[in-house]
C-alpha cells in the first residue's frame, strides 16, 4: 500500500515538475526547444513523447492549440539519424497546413542536419521533387502526394508516418487515398495519429492501420470551455450580413477569422467587408496558390485584420493573437465547429467564437450544442444604439437635421394646451427614442429566439441514430472519393481542399447526408 502511494506521489511530482529537460532530448534539439521558449512540456505532450519515443503506434487526441505538432515533431526528430534519406513523412488536409508544419519540423531541426520538404498541389512539381531529394522529413498532401508516387517521381521508405488531423485523413474523402499512399511503402516502424477530435468509427479504422495502438485522450469534454467563450444569435437570412458587421463592430476583435460554407459565400463577403473598410482577405480552395500564400502571409503579419474562409482553414492552423472566431453560416459538421472556433483561444490564451443562425438551423445548433457537450451561450445582435452616450449622438444629429415645418410648430402649440412643455418635450424623446432602437434591431431578441428553440422539438437524439446508422451504412460501402465523383487528375488539382464545397461551391452530396429542414450534418460521438 505504501509502496503504491509513493509511486504515485511521485508520479504526480513527476508531472507537476515536468520539464522538457527530462526527456533527455539530444543536446542540438534541447537548445532549438529551449530557443522557442518552450519550458513545460503541454499534457498532450506530456503523454504522448515518451510512448513514441519508445517506439509505440499512439493515437493522441487533445484540445485545438495544445501542441500536438510537437508532440509527434520532436520524439521523432530525436530518434531520426539524419543520414537514411526520408525517414518521416506527415500527412496533413491542406497546404497552408502543411507549411506550417513543415516550419515547425524547421524550427526545432535547423541544426540536426534534417530538412524537411513540402509537397502539395498548386506549385511547380520539379522545385518540390528537387527539395525532396536530400530531405529527411516530407510534409504533404495525399493528392499532389499520391500523384508523385504514382509516377515514381518519389521512391521512399520512411520509417515513421504521421496522420494529423488523422480523423479528417481518414474520412470518406480521405481515406483511400492514405490507403494507396501506404502501399507504395515498406514496412514502417511506426504510424501515428493526431488530432483535436476523434470520432469511435475513426478510432475503430485506426485498429487496421496502426500496430497495437496506445490511444491517448487528454481531455474528456470537446471544447476547452475555459479559455474559448462561445455565443450564437438568431438572425433572419437576410440580416447575415448586417448582423456580421455589428458583431465585427461591437467586438472589436485584434484578428479574426470569419468561417463562410461555400467558396462563392466566402469570395462575396470578404468583397462586403473589405467595402465596409476592414482589412480583409478571403482564403479558399479555388484561388491560386500564389494567392493563397500572400492571403496567409498577410493574415500572419496583420496586415490583414479579418480573413474570410471556408473549412480550408479549419484545421490546425495556428496564426498568433486570432481574438475572435465568426461562423458567418453553421458548419456542416460538429467536428468542424470544434476546429473552427480552435483557431481563437490557443497556448493558453483567451479567445470568443460567435456563431449567426437562422430559425431553420436551429436543429442543427442542438445537435451541434448535443455533440460537443459545452454551452453555447444566445445573445442578441447588439442594436447599434445600445449605450446612452451613442444614443443621445443620434438622437442630437437626428433633430438637428429635421428643420421645423408649419404644420409641426402648430401640433406642438395643441399639444401645449394642456401639456407642459418638459412633459411633452420628454415623451416625444421616448417616441423618437423607441423608434430608433426598433430601427435598428436585428435578429430576434433572445426571448424571441428561446421560444422558437423551445418549438424546435426533442426529436434531435432519434435523428441523430438514425444518422449514425446511416453514417455507418456508407462507411461499409467502397469509398467516395472527396471530389464527390470528379475525375481522377481533377480531383487531384485540387488536392487538399477540405471536403466541403466542390468547384460550384456548391456541396457535395455523397460526402454528407441531408437531416430535417434540409439540413446537412454528419453526427457522431467525438469522444
Ligand atoms: N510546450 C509548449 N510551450 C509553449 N508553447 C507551445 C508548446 N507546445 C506548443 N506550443 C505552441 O502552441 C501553439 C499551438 O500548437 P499546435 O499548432 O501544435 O497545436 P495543435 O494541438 O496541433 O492544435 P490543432 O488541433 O488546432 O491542430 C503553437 O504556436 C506552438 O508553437
Ligand atoms: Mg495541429
Amino acid at each position: 500500500m505504501f509502496l503504491v502511494s509513493l509511486s504515485l506521489f511521485s508520479l504526480v511530482l513527476f508531472i507537476i515538475y515536468m520539464n522538457f529537460k527530462d526527456f533527455n532530448f539530444k543536446s542540438r534539439l534541447a537548445y532549438a526547444i529551449s530557443r522557442a521558449g518552450f519550458t513545460e512540456p503541454s499534457p498532450i505532450q506530456e503523454q504522448s513523447i515518451p510512448l513514441i519515443l519508445e517506439g509505440k503506434d499512439v493515437v493522441g487526441q487533445a484540445h485545438t492549440g495544445t501542441g500536438k505538432t510537437a508532440a509527434f515533431a520532436l520524439p521523432l526528430l530525436q530518434k531520426m539519424t539524419g543520414k537514411d534519406g526520408v525517414e518521416t513523412v506527415v500527412i496533413v488536409p491542406t497546404r497552408e497546413l502543411a507549411t506550417q508544419v513543415a516550419d515547425e519540423f524547421y524550427k526545432f531541426s535547423r541544426n540536426l542536419n534534417i530538412r524537411t520538404a513540402t509537397v502539395y498541389g498548386g506549385t511547380s512539381y520539379g522545385r518540390q521533387i528537387s527539395h525532396v531529394s536530400g530531405a529527411g522529413v516530407i510534409v504533404a498532401t495525399p493528392g499532389r502526394f499520391l500523384d508523385r508516387l504514382d509516377k515514381n517521381k518519389i521512391t521512399i521508405n520512411p520509417k515513421y508516418i504521421v496522420l494529423d488531423e488523422a480523423d479528417e485523413m481518414l474520412n470518406m474523402g480521405f481515406l483511400e487515398d492514405i490507403r494507396r499512399i501506404f502501399s507504395y511503402f515498406g514496412e514502417r516502424e511506426q504510424t501515428l495519429m493526431f488530432s483535436a477530435t476523434m470520432p469511435d468509427e475513426i478510432k475503430e479504422l485506426a485498429h487496421t492501420i496502426l500496430k497495437s495502438p496506445t490511444f491517448i485522450q487528454v481531455e474528456t469534454e470537446a471544447i476547452p470551455t475555459a479559455t474559448i467563450k462561445q455565443y450564437y444569435y438568431v438572425v433572419e437570412e437576410h440580416e447575415r450580413d448586417s448582423a456580421m458587421v455589428r458583431l465585427i463592430e461591437t467586438a472589436d476583435p485584434k484578428k479574426a477569422i470569419v468561417f463562410c460554407r461555400t467558396k462563392r459565400e466566402t469570395a462575396r463577403l470578404a468583397e462586403y467587408l473589405s467595402g465596409q473598410g476592414y482589412k480583409t482577405e478571403a482564403l479558399h480552395g479555388d484561388m491560386e496558390q500564389y494567392d493563397r500564400q500572400k492571403t496567409m502571409k498577410s493574415f500572419r503579419s496583420s496586415d490583414c485584420e479579418i480573413l474570410v474562409a471556408t473549412d480550408v482553414a479549419a484545421r490546425g492552423l495556428d496564426v498568433r493573437d486570432i481574438t475572435h472566431v465568426f461562423n458567418y453560416h453553421i458548419p456542416f459538421e460538429s467536428e468542424s465547429y470544434v476546429h473552427r472556433i480552435g483557431r481563437t483561444g490557443r497556448a493558453k490564451r483567451e479567445g470568443v467564437a460567435m456563431m449567426l443562425v437562422t430559425t431553420h438551423e436551429l436543429r442543427e445548433l442542438k445537435r451541434i450544442q448535443k455533440d460537443v457537450g459545452s454551452e453555447l451561450i444566445l445573445q442578441s445582435v447588439p442594436s447599434k444604439n445600445s449605450n446612452l452616450d451613442e444614443r443621445l449622438k443620434t438622437l442630437f444629429d437626428m433633430v438637428a437635421q429635421e428643420k421645423v415645418s408649419a404644420s409641426s410648430e402648430t401640433i406642438l402649440d395643441a399639444m401645449l394646451k394642456n401639456t407642459e412643455l418638459k412633459t411633452v418635450a420628454s415623451k416625444l424623446v421616448g417616441l423618437l427614442e423607441k423608434t430608433l432602437t426598433e430601427s435598428s434591431l436585428i435578429g430576434k431578441t433572445k426571448d424571441e429566439a428561446e421560444k422558437l428553440l423551445n418549438s424546435v422539438g426533442s426529436d434531435v437524439e432519434s435523428e441523430n441514430k438514425k444518422s449514425s446508422r446511416q453514417y455507418k451504412e456508407r462507411n461499409n460501402k467502397k469509398p467516395q472519393s472527396r471530389s464527390g465523383g470528379r475525375g481522377r487528375s481533377q480531383r487531384r488539382d485540387n488536392d487538399d481542399e477540405i471536403r466541403r464545397g466542390n468547384d460550384r461551391g456548391e456541396i457535395p452530396i455523397p460526402t454528407v447526408m441531408t437531416v430535417g429542414g434540409g439540413s446537412r450534418i454528419i453526427p457522431r460521438k467525438l469522444f
